[in-house]
């Protein structure tokens, strides 16, 4: 090793998991993570995480940031130890908060696990969230929760994600029942019997390892029992976990469990310590040449994945979410951003579960926040060279299009400063089409939509009301053949607009228009993501 490199280097990025969870509304995602940090000791109470508001606020009053300047950063990182690794869990937004940012962070994730509810399978959330990690095709292991109560048959429940997600499914655990008439689980890969049992006078469930040979003992129902030894053998015929197909994205193994009850979070955090990957090298760009940035090379390096507003519009004051792809970050470094922009971290925040201290060393995996007025924006990279930039964070395809329009039409220009200043931001994104003056705004969740009209109003002064124009959806258009692009582009102006950068986007009535567009012209690909520049 050369004398120059901290041991701390080469060892500590090999200890970091980051990962993050992806569910539907009410799947359960905040009561896993609560006792995931309650059962690796993270948090010592229940509530913890689900607190909200007001809640979460006076619990993290200590931090100086949060007082002085009312930024909620509490539930953004959380931090546990297990296995003498270092676990992060990106929060993903979700129900009223969900937006770009939504996407954004499961860009800065390594893993991710996917909550279903045994009751309801794979909701639309689900997939929209599967869909961006398979952009990178991270790892996906998948929890199915709620086991306390009646659900899908399991069988079922590993078609779905076969045929919706076109995954190789392996179940791990298989669940003898589930509610009321639950025995418990058992671990295919070493046959033992996880016994369930019941509430102690504490009120905990638990899951007992007995013996495989042991169970008939634990069976009250002999038919339960032959039923459950059978769909055991069935089960095993899915075949075997492979930890490479799993790392490139192309099999998810199966766990199950309650989050509510506590029963197969421990089993499911041993799985994420078992397989979930350390960083890897991050494709980045460097002096013009393609590369790949090892977590442990020497230069400080990592992009933003998520800015945060102060929660009091009056303010400025943003918390900029930086995820470290190498080297050995001390507190008062100055960083640079690929255009040469220096920032010097003096303040940053490292998270620990609930509370937050401040980062004095961080590596690749680290998660840090800094605090900023604005400098720093959604994609960007800081190194201490700022000679690296890291592959963008994509556009994702917007849901939501309006059309802005002014109370005072004469300030039309201003207008049009501020949705361009706030788009390239990242807060919402900006569409003009190639007929008429509108400017339409694209986001993928009702969130941001709200933001902009704010900060409009609070920034810059205008009053701003959002109209539903008549397009519902937006799609970036490419070809390998530039004629053919231009052709089509030329021939559709009715339809067609350009982002903030320029780059063509068709934008249509319906899904169904697209699907239509698609099948005449098959050279053009329609796509529901851009990587941002
Ligand atoms: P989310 O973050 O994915 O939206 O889900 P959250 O954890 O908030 O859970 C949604 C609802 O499902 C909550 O009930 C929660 O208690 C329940 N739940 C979560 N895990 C389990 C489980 O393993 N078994 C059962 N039976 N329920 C579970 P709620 O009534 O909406 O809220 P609350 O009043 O209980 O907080």
């Amino acid at each position: 090793m050369p004398p120059f490199m901290s041991n701390a280097l080469q060892t500590e990025p090999g200890k970091r998991r980051v990962f993050a969870i992806i569910s539907h509304p009410d799947a359960g995602k905040t009561t896993l993570t609560e006792n995931m940090l309650l059962a690796s000791g993270a948090i010592h109470a229940a509530g913890q995480v689900a607190a909200r508001g007001e809640a979460r606020r006076t619990q993290s009053d200590w931090m100086k940031i949060e007082q002085e300047r009312g930024i909620s950063v509490s539930s953004s990182v959380m931090t546990f130890e297990h296995a003498d690794l270092i676990f992060n869990l990106l929060d993903t937004p979700g129900h009223e908060d969900f937006s770009e940012d939504t996407y954004r962070t499961l860009t800065a994730a390594d893993c991710a696990v996917m909550v279903l509810d045994v009751a309801k399978g794979i909701e639309p959330q689900t997939l929209k969230l599967f869909e961006v990690c398979r952009l990178r095709d991270i790892p996906i292991i998948t929890f199915i929760n709620k086991l306390d109560r009646e659900g899908h048959d399991p069988f079922e429940l590993i078609s779905e994600i076969q045929d919706k997600l076109a995954l190789d499914v392996i179940p791990m655990q298989w669940p003898a029942a589930s509610g009321r008439r639950f025995k418990g689980i058992s671990d295919l890969r070493t046959g033992q019997f996880l016994r369930f049992v019941k509430p102690d006078d504490d009120g905990e469930h638990s899951l007992t390892p007995v013996d495989g040979t042991d169970i008939v003992d634990h069976f009250d129902d002999d038919d339960l029992l032959e039923e459950f030894l059978e769909e055991q053998e069935l089960a095993k015929e899915y075949g075997e976990f492979n930890a490479q197909s799993f790392r490139e994205g192309h099999m998810t193994p199966v766990y199950f469990g309650s989050a509510l009850r506590k029963f197969g979070v421990r089993e499911l955090i041993d799985a994420l310590a078992e397989f979930a990957p350390p960083p890897q090298a991050e494709k980045a760009v460097k002096a013009g040449q393609d590369v790949e940035i090892l977590p442990t090379s020497k230069d400080v390096a990592g992009f933003v994945f998520k800015v945060q507003a102060n929660m009091d519009l009056n303010h400025r004051d943003r918390v900029a979410f930086l995820r470290l792809c190498s080297g050995e970050f001390k507190r008062g470094m100055k960083l640079k951003t690929a255009e040469n922009k220096t920032i010097s971290v003096h303040n940053p925040i490292l998270f620990f579960a609930q509370d937050r201290e401040l980062a004095e060393n961080a590596y690749a995996g680290d998660v840090i926040g800094i605090p900023n007025h604005g400098a720093l924006r959604v994609g960007d990279s800081l190194s201490e060279t700022g000679k690296i930039k890291f592959a963008g964070i994509p556009n994702f395809a917007p849901e939501i299009l309006r059309r802005a329009r002014l109370a005072d039409p004469l300030k039309a220009k201003h207008l049009r400063k501020a949705l361009e200043s706030l788009a390239e931001e990242g807060v919402t994104q900006l569409f003009k089409p190639s007929l008429g003056a509108d400017m339409i705004v694209g986001a993928v969740g009702s969130l941001q939509i709200d933001v902009m009209r704010e900060r409009i109003k609070t920034e810059y002064g205008l009053e701003v009301t959002f109209e539903s124009p008549l397009y519902q959806t937006a799609r970036w258009v490419t070809s390998d053949n530039p004629e053919i692009l231009k052709a089509f582009v030329d021939k559709n102006t009715a339809n067609m607009g350009e982002d903030i950068d320029g780059a063509p986007v068709f934008l249509a009535k319906s899904a169904w228009d697209v699907g239509y567009a698609q099948d005449k012209n098959p050279d053009i690909r329609f796509m529901t993501t851009k990587e941002r520049r």
